[in-house]
């Protein structure tokens, strides 16, 4: 049994805000536990993770392997380069044969959105998304909140300024169905050629006006530009992206005094965000990264059914 309403996690959308509050709130202790010498619990003993990445990915891989082995789960990393992948083997054919050896969970990273789903179809393991197509990246989102939450002590009623291209990342779907669930103030903001045609649907505040976005806002979470949207004509240049949407600190004298500056990683420096930015004193993004361990324990913790047994 799951600590949480689904046994999966494959986004946020109609995730209840009690499931996001267990997650951060148990996260917390595992935070805790980073901090010591020894930093190693016993709670996923006996239980096996696959770490199945299709995509790149140095954050989230990573971040995954080391929660899995703090909590004393046995872990083993797919990747398709080396794998009979390259010789034809579908998705089905390859999760099935690692599960005939005994796999309990899955963390999936892969490039088409949905294939977490699909493997919910096909396997009985235990699914999290790490991210898929342009779909969701829900661990991200939580470990966003998660730093927010560290920081002011709530979301609720938090201005949180999503910029970048809000059409194709996923980053930005997990955090405006994460961060509206716990009652922040989303607000959208990127070239129009880069909001997708159901953005009504997501129920923010929508700005093409970097300066109208960031009045008053507390929190700025920067989406890295993807280099290909160039080559697809979606935006004229770099130079110009950076010249109407960049995050500089110019920029940044809108913002409430104690602002936070975000970013998931890998960065475009001088791009979407300006260098003094990245490393200046308003910025989270490595706690971003220390605190995406802690709640990756505790998703897995809480998914793995071992929180009632044994907490
Ligand atoms: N933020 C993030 O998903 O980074 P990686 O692609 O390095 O995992």
């Amino acid at each position: 049994m799951s600590g949480l309403s689904s046994r999966h996690l494959l986004g946020l959308e109609n995730v209840p805000a009690e499931d996001i509050t267990r997650i951060l709130d148990t996260a917390i202790s595992f935070r805790e536990v980073l901090e010591r010498e020894v930093k190693k619990l016993p709670p996923l003993r006996g239980i096996t993770v696959l770490n199945l990445f299709y995509e790149p990915s140095t954050r989230t891989r990573i971040s995954f392997e080391l929660a899995e082995k703090r909590l004393s789960a046995d872990t083993v990393n797919f990747s398709p380069s080396g794998s009979s992948v390259k010789k034809g083997e579908s998705l089905r054919d390859t999760v099935q044969n690692i599960e005939a050896m005994k796999i309990d969970m899955v963390v999936v990273r892969h490039q088409s959105t949905g294939a977490p789903y699909y493997l919910t179809q096909c396997m009985d393991a235990t699914i999290i998304n790490a991210g898929d197509g342009a779909h969701e990246h829900p661990t991200q989102a939580l470990l966003d909140m998660f730093t927010i939450r560290q920081k002011y002590g709530k979301l609720k009623g938090l201005r949180v300024v999503l910029v970048g291209d809000v059409k194709h990342s996923r980053v930005i779907r997990s955090n405006i169905w994460g961060l509206k669930a716990m009652g922040a103030e989303v607000v959208l903001c990127g070239p129009s050629t880069l909001m997708p045609s159901e953005i009504e649907r997501f129920g923010c505040e929508i700005a093409t006006d970097i300066d109208t976005a960031l009045d008053g806002a507390d929190v700025v979470n920067v989406m890295r530009i993807q280099l290909e949207r160039q080559q697809a004509g979606l935006f004229p240049s770099q130079r110009e992206y950076t010249n109407l949407f960049g995050i500089t600190k110019e920029r940044l004298k809108r913002l409430n005094r104690n602002y936070t500056i975000m970013h998931p990683g890998p960065m475009n420096r001088g791009v979407e965000i300006a260098t003094d930015v990245a490393d200046g004193k308003h910025s989270v993004i490595l706690d971003q990264v220390t605190n995406g361990q802690a709640v990756r324990m505790a998703v897995l913790y809480l998914l793995s059914g071992r929180d009632e047994t044994e907490a």
